[in-house]
């Protein structure tokens, strides 16, 4: 009895100690939105052209996994496409640079050209500059204007929401290369 007192003793600084580190690290706390600066939040438009690049030397969209039947049936289903895909301000290629698109893009329907797309804007002009936008929802492609959910953001996004509508400007059919206009419409701080 008396050789266990000491560890038993020991046990209890122990606890004692461990209480009063999990006290000094606040784990959580209550805060206002305007203690770290989110006041009045506001709704921005954005309007761009994302430019889709298949083919040719310098593509922006790779194919990185495919289904097993990819070169045996019509069927996509799977295929998947990481994207690194510029945002211009005009239709044009050439036309100034506001970002980029970086994520994926997935074939997630049996029988439609529906996309499941993952992905990022991520802003390189004017206050926009670093910001980001994450996207996350279907396409599918057929239709005329796409919907697809802004569920948060970085940066000047921080706590954004809302939705971005897409519509194919111009598809080639041989290349599959595309440019697609995006009205994005924003909440933020
Ligand atoms: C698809 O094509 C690749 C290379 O051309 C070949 O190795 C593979 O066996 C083909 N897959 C099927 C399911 O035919
Ligand atoms: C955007 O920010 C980066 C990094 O801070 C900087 O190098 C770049 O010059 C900025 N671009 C513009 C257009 O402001
Ligand atoms: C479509 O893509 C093909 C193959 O890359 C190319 O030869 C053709 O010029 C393109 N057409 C247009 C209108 O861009």
């Amino acid at each position: 009895m008396a050789q266990s007192l000491p560890k038993y003793t020991t046990f209890i600084l122990f606890l004692f100690s461990f209480l009063l580190k999990t006290q000094s690290h606040k784990y959580s706390e209550k805060l206002s939105p305007k203690s770290l600066g989110f006041k009045t939040e506001k709704l921005t438009h954005l309007h761009f052209y994302l430019h889709d690049i298949i083919g040719g030397d310098h593509p922006t969209a790779v194919l990185v996994a495919q289904p097993p039947k990819f070169n045996t049936s019509n069927s996509v289903f799977g295929a998947t496409f990481v994207i690194d895909d510029p945002l211009t301000m005009g239709p044009d290629q050439s036309s100034k640079i506001v970002g980029r698109a970086q994520g994926m893009y997935t074939f997630a329907s049996l029988n439609e050209f529906r996309l499941l797309m993952v992905m990022d804007f991520v802003f390189v002009k004017g206050k926009y500059n670093g910001s980001t936008l994450s996207i996350i929802g279907l396409n599918y492609v057929p239709s005329p204007v796409r919907e697809m959910p802004i569920v948060s953001g970085s940066g000047i996004f921080r706590f954004a929401r809302g939705y971005a509508l897409a519509n194919t400007h111009f598809i080639n059919m041989t290349s599959g290369n595309a440019v697609v206009e995006y009205n994005v419409f924003v909440l933020h701080y």
